[in-house]
């Protein structure tokens, strides 16, 4: 028996589809439960930020999660298969018509995703201001709580809409099949099946 923590949304229902493509079986849970039992899988229903976690505690042996969210986080899990869905990209998104200047001082950036942009910056000796926000992170630079954003972009609508565009990309993202190490090993068996089942599905789309 494998527990597969999904994240609520689209992910989880395609990863749900896959399933179902593999074991010719329906997997739908039930109105506003969170767990699906079936006889080979138990599936959780979790935030997308919390996939992670569950799988790091070993409250999940493997799980669905964007590559953006494992850089993110930095949890300590085995990054098993790329699903090649949820493409998107962490990009830096300024006002329309201006250029990033790294060597300006005091450059302020608002993000939800404070690790990656603290790295990006520190990488390159950049002594940036990182303003962490939860959402509606394309707001900060029109009001000048920022020179900049770091966020998810996957059409560019948002951006577009709100008179921002991208001006360099930090990282593409998609996303993945992680598993807990301990997992991996106890159920070894199980979680290298599923792998293949899975890998074997995605090269027939
Ligand atoms: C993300 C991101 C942008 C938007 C980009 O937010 O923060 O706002 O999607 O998508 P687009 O390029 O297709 O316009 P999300 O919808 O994940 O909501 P959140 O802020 O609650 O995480």
């Amino acid at each position: 028996m494998l527990t597969v923590a999904l994240p609520k949304g689209r992910i989880a229902q395609e990863t749900l589809e896959i399933f179902e493509t593999i074991f010719g079986t329906a997997f739908v849970f039930d109105d506003r439960k969170l767990i699906l039992e079936t006889p080979d899988f138990r599936f959780l229903l979790v935030r997308n930020q919390d996939v992670a976690t569950y799988v790091y505690h070993q409250a999940a042996d493997i799980g669905v999660v964007g590559l953006d969210t494992l850089e993110e986080q930095g949890l300590d899990v085995i990054r098993l298969l790329d699903l090649c869905r949820g493409r998107c990209k962490v990009a830096i998104g300024m006002r329309k018509g201006e250029t990033l200047d790294l060597s300006k001082p005091e450059i302020k950036v608002a993000t939800k995703m404070v690790n990656i942009t603290k790295r990006y910056f520190a990488e390159r000796a950049v002594a940036a201001d990182v303003i962490k926000l939860y959402g509606s992170i394309e707001l900060a630079p029109l009001v000048g709580l920022a020179d900049m954003i770091v966020d998810i972009v996957e059409t560019g609508a948002t951006m577009k809409q709100n008179g921002l565009e991208v001006v360099e990309t930090i990282m593409e993202s998609s996303t993945y099949l992680i598993a807990n190490k301990n997992s991996f090993f106890e159920k070894k068996s199980e979680v290298l099946d599923i792998y293949e089942k899975i890998n074997a599905s995605l090269k027939k789309d």
